[in-house]
C-alpha cells in the first residue's frame, strides 16, 4: 500500500472567483451561486481506489474540503456537485454526508447522460 493513490478530489474552495466561467454556468448553477451570494464551492471529481473503497476516505477528501471553505475568508456557505444519475452508489455517499439533490439537469454530460445537482449547506459558516 505504501506509495500507493488511495484517492483524489479536485475540487474549487472558491467556484466564482474566475468570472470568465460565469457563462458556463447552467441555470440551476446560477440560482444557487445566487442564494449563497457567490460563496460557493465546487467538487468537480473524487474518486477512491476500488480496493480502499467503504474504508472512509472519501469522506476524509470531503472533510478537507469543508476545512478549506470555512478557513477561506471570506468563508463559503455551501459546496456543491454535479453526480450522474445513474450513480446511485455515489449519491448514497454524498447524502450520508449531509448532501441534498437539489435539481435534475437533462443532458449535462451527454445526450441522455443527465446530472443531479447536489448541494451542502455548511451552517457554521453561517454562524459568522
Ligand atoms: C463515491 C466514492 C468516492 C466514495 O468513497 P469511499 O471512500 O468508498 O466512501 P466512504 O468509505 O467515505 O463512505 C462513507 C459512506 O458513504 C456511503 N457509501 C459509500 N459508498 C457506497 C456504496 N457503494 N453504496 C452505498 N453507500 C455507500 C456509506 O454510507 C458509507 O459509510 P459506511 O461504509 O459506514 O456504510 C467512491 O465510491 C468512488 O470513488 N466511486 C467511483 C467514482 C465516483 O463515482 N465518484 C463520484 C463522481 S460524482
Amino acid at each position: 500500500m505504501d506509495g500507493d493513490l488511495l484517492g483524489f478530489m479536485i475540487a474549487l474552495p472558491n467556484y466564482t472567483e474566475d468570472e470568465s466561467r460565469v457563462p458556463l454556468y447552467s441555470e440551476p448553477e446560477k440560482a444557487l451561486i445566487k442564494r449563497f451570494n457567490s460563496r460557493i464551492a465546487y467538487i468537480s471529481t473524487i474518486a477512491v481506489h476500488p480496493s480502499s473503497m467503504r474504508k472512509g476516505f472519501g469522506t476524509i477528501l470531503i472533510n478537507s474540503l469543508i476545512d478549506a471553505c470555512l478557513n477561506w475568508n471570506p468563508k463559503a456557505e455551501a459546496i456543491f456537485l454535479h453526480v450522474k444519475s445513474d450513480n446511485t452508489q455515489a449519491m448514497k455517499f454524498y447524502e450520508k454526508i449531509g448532501f441534498v439533490q437539489d435539481s435534475f439537469i437533462k443532458d449535462y454530460y451527454n445526450e441522455d447522460s443527465h446530472a443531479y445537482l447536489y448541494v451542502l449547506v455548511l451552517v457554521s459558516a453561517r454562524q459568522s
